[in-house]
């Protein structure tokens, strides 16, 4: 049961969730004859799903979305928005965040602090391969390519629109980065001499197995935000205070 991925695991608190506050209105109906108002049951079911992400022991962002699941549907229905736009609102997601339920790597993007901490990192006159392993709008690549005219630069990523988006905007910028619309576990590593990703705690410990068994001696690994537990990173370079703004990196 713990093993299914959180997406599912919400699925699964907010159906029995449901299940529990109809069951709940039928037991106020018939020994007390009480109809509760819809938003009441709205809330109990949010309370009872509340709880059960507490005994699932989800990270503490998912009992309040629970909680207002239910009642924000039935604010959006009185606030008649047309129909159309729930459609358009869901298709848009699908297209920036495709199988977040599955990579469990949302879109969120580097900044450049990052990207000049990335910099020294690369190797200064010798030619290399670099690329970012779901690289969003692209915004890594395009900052170092022009600052490294040895280097050739690559990005991969998995959801259609960040990719559309970056093809898009190295057509405009006239850039020769090269994105993949690609699962990054479909590479092979070792055509790079530098691999950069900035993903989640969940994806690092099958990247870093991919990265050990792929990538050549010598080339260098670069993790933001998220190190592995197996090996202490070679480089640790710190953004800023807090855990989340460091750069990781290892030398294979
Ligand atoms: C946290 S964002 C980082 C974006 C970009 N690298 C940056 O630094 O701004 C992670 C990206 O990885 C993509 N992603 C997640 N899993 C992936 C996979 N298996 N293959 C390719 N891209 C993936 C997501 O769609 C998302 O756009």
């Amino acid at each position: 049961m713990t093993r299914l991925p959180i997406s599912l695991q919400s699925l699964v608190v907010q159906c029995i969730a449901l299940l529990l506050a109809a069951l709940l209105n039928r037991l106020l109906q018939t020994p007390f004859s009480y109809q509760p108002a819809l938003w009441q049951l709205a809330l109990a079911q949010g309370a009872i799903a509340v709880g059960l992400s507490l005994l699932w022991r989800q990270p503490a962002w998912w009992p309040p979305l629970h909680f207002g699941f239910l009642p924000a549907i039935l604010l959006a229905r009185q606030a008649s928005v047309p129909a159309w736009t729930y459609l358009a609102a869901f298709l848009l997601l699908v297209l920036f965040y495709w199988s977040t339920f599955r990579t469990r790597v949302p879109l969120y993007l580097s900044d450049h602090k990052a990207w000049q901490a990335v910099a020294p990192l690369l190797p200064a006159t010798q030619a290399f391969r670099f690329i970012d392993l779901g690289s969003g709008l692209g915004g890594v690549p395009f900052y170092l390519e022009p600052r490294f005219p040895q280097g050739r630069f690559y990005g991969t990523e998995i959801a259609p629109a960040p990719w559309l988006i970056s093809r898009l905007r190295a057509w405009l910028k006239r850039s020769r980065v090269r994105f993949m619309r690609r699962d990054y576990a479909t590479l092979n590593l070792a055509d790079f001499d530098v691999v950069f990703a900035f993903l989640s705690p969940a994806a690092m410990p099958g990247l870093w197995q991919q990265a050990q068994a792929q990538m050549r001696s010598g080339s260098l690994f670069i993790s933001l935000s998220f190190a592995v537990n197996t090996r202490q990173p070679d480089h640790v370079v710190t953004l800023a205070e807090g855990a989340r703004h460091t750069l990781y990196a290892w030398r294979m």
